[in-house]
């Protein structure tokens, strides 16, 4: 009974203590007894208690003293302030925030602290290296280790040799068996500016971002499947062993390494050969076109119009051997004057102007060779198209000619000239007839003596010698005098 009495007695007592020092010493850490749910929050932030001890809410952690609620490195974090468990880390922003090792720490791989990374400044040294050790107060890997993209561990360097349990420096890397790190199937080892090495993914293989693909003229492309490879940029292609993007010249002849180079420029005849792009024999390069095309002076033989050959190939352009064994022109093709070429003539089937181009003055009209418009053709070439006459004294081969052009004209040792008794009105552009001194009239121009220089004009439908001065509009009684007889005159043949 006593002894029940004293631990009843005691029980009390030490939960007196306990209350008093905890209501009153508001000094609860993580872990301490409480009793009501606001007991914990006094005194530890983001804390309550559960089940009689004060625990941090979710997903606050204890600090190590015990003394606040914090955010495991690598955690969302609400507020800027917010305390993270590791004195080198800190909250990086306000809004969706994470607590994340401060500049110059990173995690440790293993234990997830915030130390030194590698290549940083450790003087003081009050915090571990993350790897390797502090020399001349920098974090560094032991030779010839180097650290990794993180900074956090000391791994080989591409290229240098490995043990099979050593990290390579580059995630994309492989320790081959005692040999050197080397950069895994679809990676390139590429050099960074700094001299550095890493493996990016060669031309073909999937990618995220530009930055991704190892070769030089290549980027990240979006495939119509959805899927983004590594591919060579517009104005190069893939090279036969699809290890390098090679440049499509822009001019010709270029400069090449491989055939493709040469068909995405210059069509698919075009071809490498001595690093610059060529035709193959018998073909040229037709600037028009833009390729090569089927080579004039190689296509076509030598012999001229009326030379000897034995099939058409020995003639030359535009012509063929006939049995006799002589070179002809083709239909609608002339030869000139010395037998060297064959040029076209009107009725030529053509596709364009250039296929006339050998008769002067010409074009392609509606699918046939034809003189161009105010031009017809030389009587004596019909590879020449000539000056339709336009005037009288122009040129002239036929009667039709000129009477096609100024009516009563005809064409008199090669000029055109007015019939008897007509003459040419510039401003009409045709022959008119000659109204002598005293005839009718109905205009000037009509009034011509042929030889007589004195100027005739049509005076009251008459021709008459243009009066000096008189016919100067200058006088009004004049005109107005001319007007009433003319309409007078008018009135009566009316
Ligand atoms: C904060 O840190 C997280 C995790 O390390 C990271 O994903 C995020 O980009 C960082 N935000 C800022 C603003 O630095
Ligand atoms: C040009 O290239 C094609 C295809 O690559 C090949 O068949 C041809 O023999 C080549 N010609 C020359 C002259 O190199
Ligand atoms: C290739 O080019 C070099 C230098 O331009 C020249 O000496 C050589 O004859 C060329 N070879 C051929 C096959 O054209
Ligand atoms: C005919 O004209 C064409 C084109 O001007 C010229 O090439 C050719 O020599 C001429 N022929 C004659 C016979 O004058
Ligand atoms: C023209 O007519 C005028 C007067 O009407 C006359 O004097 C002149 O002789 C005539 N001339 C001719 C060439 O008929
Ligand atoms: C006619 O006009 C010219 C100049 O227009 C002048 O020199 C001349 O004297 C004039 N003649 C008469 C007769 O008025």
């Amino acid at each position: 009974m006593i002894d029940k009495r004293v631990s009843v007695f005691f029980i009390f007592s030490f939960s007196l203590i306990f209350f008093i020092i905890c209501v009153n010493g508001q000094s609860r850490l993580i872990g301490s007894e409480c009793w009501s749910y606001s007991d914990c929050s006094s005194s530890v932030l983001n804390s309550y208690c559960k089940n009689y001890r004060c625990v941090c809410y979710s997903p606050y952690i204890p600090s190590q003293n015990l003394n606040m609620c914090t955010i495991a490195t690598g955690e969302p974090c609400p507020t800027l302030s917010t305390v993270c468990y590791d004195n080198n880390a800190r909250c990086n922003s306000t809004k969706k925030g994470y607590c994340e090792c401060k500049d110059t720490f990173v995690q440790h791989t293993d234990t997830r602290v915030c130390l030194r990374a590698i290549g940083q400044s450790c003087t003081g040294a009050e915090v571990a290296c993350v790897d390797g050790s502090c020399q001349n107060d920098k974090c560094q890997c032991p030779q010839p280790l180097v650290g990794n993209s993180f900074g956090n561990r000391c791994v080989t360097a591409l290229g240098e040799n490995c043990l099979q349990s050593q990290e390579c420096a580059d995630p994309h890397a492989t320790c081959e068996a005692n040999g050197p790190c080397i950069c895994n199937d679809g990676f390139r080892q590429v050099q960074r500016a700094d001299g550095s090495t890493l493996c990016k993914r060669v031309l073909g293989a999937a990618c995220d971002e530009d930055e991704d693909c190892a070769n030089e003229y290549s980027f990240c492309e979006s495939m119509r499947q959805g899927t983004t490879i590594c591919n060579c940029r517009e104005g190069y292609v893939r090279s036969t062993d699809t290890k390098k993007c090679l440049a499509v010249p822009l001019l010709w002849p270029g400069s090449c390494e491989e055939n493709l180079q040469c068909h995405g420029a210059f069509g698919s005849l075009s071809n490498c050969t001595n690093f610059t792009c060529s035709c193959p024999i018998g073909y040229e390069f037709s600037e028009n076109s833009g390729e090569c095309v089927l080579s004039i002076s190689q296509y076509y033989g030598k012999s001229r119009i009326h030379e000897y050959c034995n099939i058409d190939y020995d003639c030359i352009q535009h012509a063929f051997c006939r049995e006799q064994h002589t070179c002809l022109c083709e239909p609608y093709y002339a030869p000139t004057p010395d037998k060297g070429m064959c040029t076209a003539t009107p009725g030529l089937p053509c596709s364009s102007d250039s296929v006339c181009a050998t008769m002067t003055n010409s074009e392609c009209v509606q699918g046939l060779c034809a003189c161009k418009i105010n031009f017809i053709l030389d009587l004596k070439n019909s590879s020449n198209c000539i000056a339709r006459p336009v005037i009288e004294g122009d040129h002239c081969q036929t009667q039709d000619e000129c009477y096609d052009a100024m009516d009563r004209a005809h064409c008199v040792n090669e000029r055109c000239h007015c019939y008897t008794n007509y003459h040419f009105v510039l401003g009409l552009g045709r022959c008119i007839r000659s109204r002598d001194l005293n005839d009718t009239c109905q205009a000037d121009y009509e009034c011509f003596i042929k030889g007589d220089s004195k100027e005739l004009e049509c005076q009251f439908g008459r021709c008459r010698y243009r009066l000096e001065n008189t016919s100067s509009s200058s006088n009004p009684t004049t005109i107005a005098v001319i007007t009433i007889l003319g309409l007078g005159i008018i009135r009566t043949i009316l």
